[in-house]
């Protein structure tokens, strides 16, 4: 099995999501499917591939330190790092109730090698260059200050380190776009100004050594060489 099909695998191996907003991200109920397409137009392929790709950065047998942020419930995240067994994983989030999730989540699966550290991506509580990678799933579409985010991203991450994630982009599919206006800003879920795939490609392209960006529907996915 290649690392895209391990990192899929260990999400059909999931079980039962913990609530509304894990059904949605994993197509787990009915509703949760329902609002996969109805916003997003996917099936759970497409999320298995978007929510994979940001890792596949991460090989199976990563001995280094990596930081998550945010990390929210988990849920995307706590099936992979199940299988990187000699990392030294960090997640840090603003909601201690979404990282509680989290926490139980990675006491369930029996992930020892893992910390959790509230706070603000805008201020991160780290030295200059100390992870080996960052990932970061779902988090630049909701973060209010963008800049700070980036920075901070940037700035704990060693040289040669990676960073890899994903969130939702404008102009990628403009039906997702509407929905996102009508529902999702005004619910305070996501914050805008957002990216463009080619903003995101010239941002990420003059910060790092090497940026890569590609989509499923409105999910960005990117991984940088620092
Ligand atoms: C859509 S969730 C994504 C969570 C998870 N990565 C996922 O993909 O399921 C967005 C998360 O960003 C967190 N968040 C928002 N602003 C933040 C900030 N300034 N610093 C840290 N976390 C923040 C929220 O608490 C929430 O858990």
């Amino acid at each position: 099995m290649n690392r895209k099909e391990e990192i899929k695998e260990a999400y059909r191996n999931l079980g039962k999501a913990h609530n509304m907003y894990d059904s949605i991200m994993t197509g787990s109920s009915f509703v949760g499917r329902l609002v996969d397409k109805a916003v997003w137009q996917m099936d759970g392929e497409d999320l298995l591939e978007y929510q994979s790709l940001p890792f596949e950065v991460i090989s199976a047998d990563f001995k280094g330190k990596l930081l998550e942020v945010p990390v929210g419930t988990g849920v995307i995240s706590m099936p992979v790092f199940k299988t990187l067994t000699k990392a030294d994983i960090t997640c840090l989030d603003y909601s201690s109730k979404m990282m509680e999730s989290a926490r139980k989540r990675a006491e369930e699966l029996q992930i020892a090698n893992i910390a959790f550290v509230q706070g603000d991506v805008g201020r991160l509580p780290f030295e200059d260059e100390t992870f080996d990678a960052v990932v970061s799933l779902n988090g630049f579409h909701a973060f209010p200050d963008k800049e700070a985010a980036y920075k901070e991203t940037y700035r704990v991450l060693k040289r040669g380190g990676t960073f890899s994630g994903c969130f939702y982009v404008e102009e990628a599919n403009l039906h997702t776009d509407r929905m996102i206006r009508r529902f999702y800003i005004r619910t305070g879920f996501f914050t805008p100004p957002f990216e463009t795939i080619e903003s995101l490609q010239n941002r990420l392209s003059r910060m790092y050594e090497s940026a890569e960006v590609t989509n499923v529907q409105s999910i960005a996915c990117f991984r940088c060489k620092k």
